[in-house]
């Protein structure tokens, strides 16, 4: 897609391009990558990692499957095989994506961690640093991603505890904790099944829940509660949409009030929207819990050497602990802009925090999952393309003012 020429001992070599400037290269760098060449508009995607959806590649375990079925999860323009069954494991979604990137010959600059961004009103243009170049754009898409970091929280006495602790993003496989008794800290989605996984290899998996969760069957009488939710939000205010989820939920799986699995008064679309707080999707772990064969646990007071201390007085002993404590955007720590929260989330909500200023855009932060990133994508891809339409001189936007270094990189 183009040839940013880095000389590798001079980390000051400043590159200039004149497409947008795109930092990640998974579903959401790839989507909007895809929507700009549409639009003819080249553009260049710096990757910290070795390849494509490194999250997907790198930091999910074996057993993943997308919880929605795929016509909610394909990127735009080019959509999922048709063999690829309703809900694609993460190994058909990795190929799906090596495929979407070959497709729009989206060749991303991997090994290039952008540690720094920020606008220079001077020349109207964004410097983007990585380790090394420095690099200048009129566009900047943020597409770091909402799960950039994997969350590890500050457990009183973890550094003593004796056994292995790993993150649910370094976990791959039960098989590793065959006849274990594993404290799984983190009751969302990858706590859930994780502990399943963990069930199915023999283990006994003790999860920690220490607040309210709203868990929903993954389906409801044959069709995903994630499609049924979204159609009936077409017709229906969302407070009677959550209503009917719970109701038919309750139906489905009874009351998981007694289980540990406390609803919160909100509703599951509501939360979801408020806190972005994603609801548990049951692909089995459920069954687990009602039979006892996953234990609820409730807040960890400490961690001991050999296991741990609850907060409602129980002590039990373990061989490993996984931290399914989720993930934190990554965003503050490398850009400087106002536009996003310390959390690293942009501070204007959706459907409008696509767009910033300055030629600032962010694609995967809507708490919609890859639903959001397909809408995005196509938003920014449009909006970018009438800009650059204007644009007619292509020589007047590569004239940067006072530069020193400058290599102009080409787009092909
Ligand atoms: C276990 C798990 C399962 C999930 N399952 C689903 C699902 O079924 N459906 C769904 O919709 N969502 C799911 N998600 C949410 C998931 O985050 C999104 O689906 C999707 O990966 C988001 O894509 P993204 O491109 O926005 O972010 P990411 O996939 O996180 O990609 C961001 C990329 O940016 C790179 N990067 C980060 N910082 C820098 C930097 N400073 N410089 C350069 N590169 C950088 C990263 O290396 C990464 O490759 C899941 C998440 C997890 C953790
Ligand atoms: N198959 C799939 O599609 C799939 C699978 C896994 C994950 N995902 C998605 O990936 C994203 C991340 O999911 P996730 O489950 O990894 O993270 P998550 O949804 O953020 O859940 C993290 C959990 O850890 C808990 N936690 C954090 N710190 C804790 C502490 N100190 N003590 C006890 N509990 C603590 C949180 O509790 P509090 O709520 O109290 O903070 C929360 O329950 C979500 O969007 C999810 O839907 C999808």
């Amino acid at each position: 897609m183009c040839s940013c020429k880095d000389r590798e001992q001079d980390p000051q070599t400043t590159s200039e391009f004149v497409g947008p400037i795109i930092v990640g290269a998974g579903p959401s760098g790839l989507a909007a990558s895809a929507c700009l060449s549409e639009h003819g508009v080249p553009s260049l995607i710096l990757e910290k990692s070795d390849c494509i959806a490194s999250l997907w590649q790198h930091r999910t375990y074996d057993r993943l499957k997308l919880h929605l079925p795929k016509w909610y999860c394909e990127l735009p323009l080019w959509g999922f095989p048709e063999h690829f069954p309703k809900y694609p494991t993460k190994h058909q979604f990795i190929s799906y994506m090596e495929a979407y990137a070959s497709h729009f010959s989206i060749k991303p600059n991997f090994e290039q961690n952008v540690a720094k961004a920020e606008f220079d009103p001077t020349l109207g243009f964004w410097r983007v640093q990585t380790q090394k170049s420095q690099y200048l754009s009129r566009w900047l898409i943020v597409a770091t991603g909402e799960n950039a970091e994997p969350f590890v929280p500050d457990i009183v006495g973890l550094d003593k505890f004796n056994g292995s602790v790993v993150h649910s993003s370094k976990y791959k496989s039960g098989s590793d904790f065959r006849n274990q008794r594993v404290l799984v800290v983190g009751g969302g989605n990858s706590g859930m099944e994780v502990s399943l996984d963990l069930r199915r290899h023999n283990a006994t998996p003790y999860m920690v829940v220490r607040n309210t969760v709203h868990v929903l069957p993954r389906e409801m009488f044959g069709f995903s509660t994630f499609g049924i939710a979204m159609s009936l939000l077409k017709w229906l205010p969302l407070n009677m949409v959550d209503k009917l989820l719970l109701a038919m939920a309750n139906l489905l799986l009874g009351s998981t009030d007694h289980l540990g699995l406390r609803r919160p008064k909100t509703g599951p679309i509501e939360l979801k929207n408020i806190t972005g707080k994603t609801p548990v999707l049951d692909v089995g772990a459920l069954s687990h819990i009602k039979s006892g064969k996953i234990k609820v646990m409730p807040s960890v007071k400490e961690i001991t050497k050999t296991g741990a201390k609850f907060m409602d007085g129980q002590k039990k002993e373990f061989d490993s602990i996984i931290l399914a404590t989720g993930y934190r955007s990554n965003v503050p720590s490398w850009l400087k802009s106002e536009f996003f929260t310390k959390e690293g989330m942009p501070r204007t909500q959706f459907p409008d925090g696509w767009k910033g200023e300055n030629g600032l855009y962010t694609v995967g932060f809507s708490r919609r999952g890859l639903l959001g990133t397909a809408c995005e994508a196509i938003k920014i891809a449009k909006d970018i393309a009438d800009q650059w339409g204007a644009i007619n001189d292509l020589s007047e936007i590569s004239v940067i003012p006072n530069s020193s270094h400058l290599e102009k990189s080409q787009a092909t």
